[in-house]
This record gives structure tokens, C-alpha cells and sequence, in this order.
């Protein structure tokens, strides 16, 4: 019997090229920043150009590869675009991650427009399955790639006056499986991290709101987070440092699993630590 191939077990993502979503802000750019430091070969997407820009520029300043390509991922003529500049760029892709997302208001489901139900089912479900779609051709023809998408707590349990975000990142949590289970025997494997509550301007929400409105949210945020075990919110580099791994061959035995990685707040009741 033939070995099976289990990867070079490297733990980096030295010469990957690899597409990050949603890198202007937040985890996207700590994802950018941490890839770009391994040696991964980065192609930076955002609709926020003047941030995703400066994401390239910082990778590049600490001796990293960057590109930047403005990209809707919920429109699939900029998604095939996004690819087709990628490998033009780097002559291959092997790397995608699905991180841009937008929260939507913060509302109950009778209070929501049905506009804003469909804006984020559009970027944080249809984003994900367009950028799949016109990566998995290259990953494809490679014989070996690797798609990670960053779904969220919200999307294994019910949470409160996100009804679109709820629906949208449950969508995602089971996108992965189902393509996990479409191309693993042809050498892609597909995962997920759930993020707990994040320590990020989500969607530019808080910054959009007045200031004392802005605090309170935060205030809101971090009483939420000191109930779960670990007591605080996540830096977005705790989040990137788990989406790097699964991106890696340390993780070649995974494919269709769903990561958690959420200070133990859904482990438990919002009861915190003992
Ligand atoms: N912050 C949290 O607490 C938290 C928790 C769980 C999951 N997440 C998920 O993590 C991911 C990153 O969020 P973040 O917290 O870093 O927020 P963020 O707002 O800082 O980053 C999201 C990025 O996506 C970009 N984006 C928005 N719409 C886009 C579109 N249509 N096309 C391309 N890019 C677009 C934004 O410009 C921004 O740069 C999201 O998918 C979010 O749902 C965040």
C-alpha cells in the first residue's frame, strides 16, 4: 500500500500564495500581517481601498510579498477578477481565505429591512461561495489547496438581534462541510474558525456611531466577554494565528472541521469561569 501524502508538515505558509478577504481591518489584517511575516505570497482583497492599501504597504515594509486588489466578494465578476490577478500576479494560487463579513443591524428579525437581510446574506454566504467558486479551478489544477473561512459563534448558536449575521455564518459553518466533502479526495481541504467576540471595529459599526454610543457598545462587548472563561475578548491575532495553522500543513489531516476559537464561550452557559 502507497503512503498516503500527509504534506511537508510545515507549520508556515512560506511561498503560498495566498488571497485574504476583508484585509483592509481587523482579523484580515492580522491574518495579512502573520502570513506575510511566515513568507506567505499575499493577494489582499477589500471594498475599503485606502485600508487594504495600507495592509499591503505595512506587509511589505516588514519584508513581506503584497498585493492589493479591490474586490466585492459579493459580486462574481470582481471575484473572477480577484483570481485572475492573483495568478497573473504569482502564476498560482494555492490559499484562500474567506474573511471579509459585515454584522447588518442590530435589530429583530420583524424590525429588519429585508435589504439588509439580503446585503449580508450577499458578502458573508454568497461572498465565500463566489470566491470557492473561481478559486477552485486553480486549486484544482495544483492538485492541492486549502480554503478557510471565518464564520463565528453566531453561526452554532442563536444570539441576540443578529438575525441576518445568525443565518448567514450558520450558511458558512455548513459550506464548509459540504465542500470538504466535494473535494477532499481531489486534494483541497476546506475549514472553518469560529471566532468568540473579537476585539474589531466588526463591520465599522462602532466606529460609525457616535461616541457615547460607541462606548457603550464596547462596554456592552466586554461585560459579554468577562461572563465566558476566559474573561476577556480575543486580539485579532489569536484568531489569525488559528486560520494560519489550518492554512498550513500542520493541519493536513483536517478538512470539514469547524474551530472554535472562542475564550470557551460556546463550552458553557454565560456563567464565566467558576
Ligand atoms: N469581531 C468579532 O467579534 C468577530 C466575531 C466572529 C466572527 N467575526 C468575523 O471575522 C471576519 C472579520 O471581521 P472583523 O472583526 O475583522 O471586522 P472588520 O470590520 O474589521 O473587517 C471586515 C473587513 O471586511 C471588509 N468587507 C466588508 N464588506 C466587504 C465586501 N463586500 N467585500 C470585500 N470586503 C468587505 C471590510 O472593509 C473590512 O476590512 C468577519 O467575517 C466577521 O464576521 C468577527
Amino acid at each position: 500500500m502507497s503512503e498516503p501524502d500527509t504534506g511537508s508538515g510545515h507549520s508556515n505558509l512560506r511561498g503560498r500564495v495566498t488571497i485574504v478577504t476583508g484585509a483592509a481591518t481587523g482579523i484580515g489584517r492580522s491574518i495579512a500581517r502573520l502570513a506575510g511575516a511566515e513568507g506567505a505570497r499575499l493577494v489582499l482583497a477589500d471594498v475599503n481601498t485606502g485600508e487594504g492599501e495600507g495592509t499591503a504597504r505595512d506587509v511589505i515594509a516588514r519584508g513581506g510579498e503584497a498585493l492589493f486588489v479591490p474586490c466585492d466578494v459579493s459580486d462574481p465578476e470582481q471575484v473572477r477578477h480577484l483570481m485572475d490577478e492573483a495568478v497573473r500576479h504569482f502564476g498560482r494560487l494555492d490559499v484562500l481565505v474567506n474573511n471579509a463579513g459585515i454584522a447588518g443591524s442590530a435589530v429583530p428579525a420583524h424590525d429588519l429591512d429585508v435589504e439588509d437581510w439580503d446585503r449580508v446574506i450577499a458578502v458573508n454566504l454568497r461572498g465565500p461561495f463566489l470566491c470557492a467558486k473561481y478559486a477552485l479551478p486553480h486549486l484544482l489544477a495544483n492538485g492541492a489547496g486549502v480554503i478557510v473561512n471565518v464564520a463565528s459563534t453566531y453561526g452554532l448558536i442563536g444570539a441576540p438581534l443578529a438575525p441576518a449575521y445568525c443565518a448567514s455564518k450558520g450558511g458558512v459553518v455548513n459550506l464548509t462541510r459540504q465542500l470538504a466533502v466535494d473535494y477532499g479526495g481531489r486534494g483541497v481541504r476546506v475549514n472553518a474558525v469560529c471566532p468568540g467576540y473579537v476585539d474589531t471595529d466588526m463591520g465599522g459599526r462602532r466606529a460609525s456611531l457616535p461616541p457615547a454610543q460607541r462606548e457603550a457598545a464596547q462596554a456592552r462587548r466586554e461585560a459579554n466577554a468577562a461572563l465566558q472563561p476566559l474573561g476577556r475578548q480575543a486580539h485579532a491575532d489569536e484568531i489569525a494565528r488559528a486560520v494560519l495553522f489550518l492554512a498550513s500543513d500542520a493541519s493536513s489531516f483536517m478538512t470539514g472541521s469547524i474551530v472554535t476559537v472562542d475564550g470557551g464561550c460556546t463550552a458553557t452557559f454565560n456563567h464565566g469561569a467558576g
